[in-house]
């Protein structure tokens, strides 16, 4: 992943700076950018000119700056919800099992900063279906807060008491008991990402068909 620091150039660099490094940039090379502020002026710009040609999501909020990552997509993003949200479980497992590793090999502090950035995509993630995804696909069925999205923030509540609790075993230097709290993660997180592919994501591509990108558009600004 390159690193483009952009803490300390003022905002119309930042946006020079960043256009010139993904227009050169092969597809699919991934960038970590680093802000002092939050990127919001840079997203704007890339789903205004570059839609379907990125992935974007945070790494951390401000501590000490914002990292994001951004992709150059190889294939152009398809108008699918399933694909896009789907994509996004894909990411947030693999920062799981990075952490995991750095766990197991018992190194503390790298096992503190990749579970930071799993943590970010995670509660990112939550948010972009709480206050964007479910509330759009109660509104098409009628749900209006019932049905299957309540099981699913239910079941976000229980994952995140369980983010909670590993990120308190972190604190306290006990890898071994963080490990154990991921083992039960691990599988409430599959289990719970499963039941979302196989039934809401693939009713939302039928009820959003030809307005998906809309709403992923949407979903992208939600932090
Ligand atoms: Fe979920
Ligand atoms: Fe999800």
């Amino acid at each position: 992943m390159k690193t483009l620091d952009l803490t300390a150039a003022s905002p119309q660099d930042q946006l020079q700076t960043l256009e010139q490094a993904f227009l050169t940039a092969a597809p699919g090379t991934e960038f970590q950018l680093q802000t002092s502020n939050p990127p919001d002026e840079l997203l704007s710009t890339m789903i205004e000119t570059y839609w379907g040609q990125f992935d974007w999501a945070p790494l951390n909020s401000g501590k000490p700056h914002w990292k994001t990552l951004l992709r150059k997509r190889g294939e152009p993003l398809a108008d699918s919800l399933h694909e896009f949200m789907a994509d996004d479980h894909a990411r947030c497992d693999a920062l799981f099992a990075q952490a995991e590793e750095s766990g197991s090999t018992g190194n503390l502090a790298e096992t503190k900063q990749r579970f930071q950035s799993f943590l970010t995509g995670m509660l990112r993630h939550f948010n972009m279906e709480e206050k964007g995804f479910f509330i759009e696909f109660d509104k098409r069925t009628g749900y209006r807060g019932g049905g299957p999205t309540y099981v699913m923030r239910e079941e976000h509540d229980q994952l995140r008491g369980l983010l909670e609790q590993m990120g308190g075993f972190l604190d306290e230097g006990n890898l071994e008991r963080y490990l154990s709290a991921g083992e039960t993660m691990l599988i409430l997180m599959e289990q719970h990402n499963m039941k979302e592919e196989h039934v809401l994501y693939t009713m939302a591509d039928q009820m959003f068909q030809g307005e998906c990108m809309e709403l992923i558009k949407k979903l992208l600004r939600i932090k």
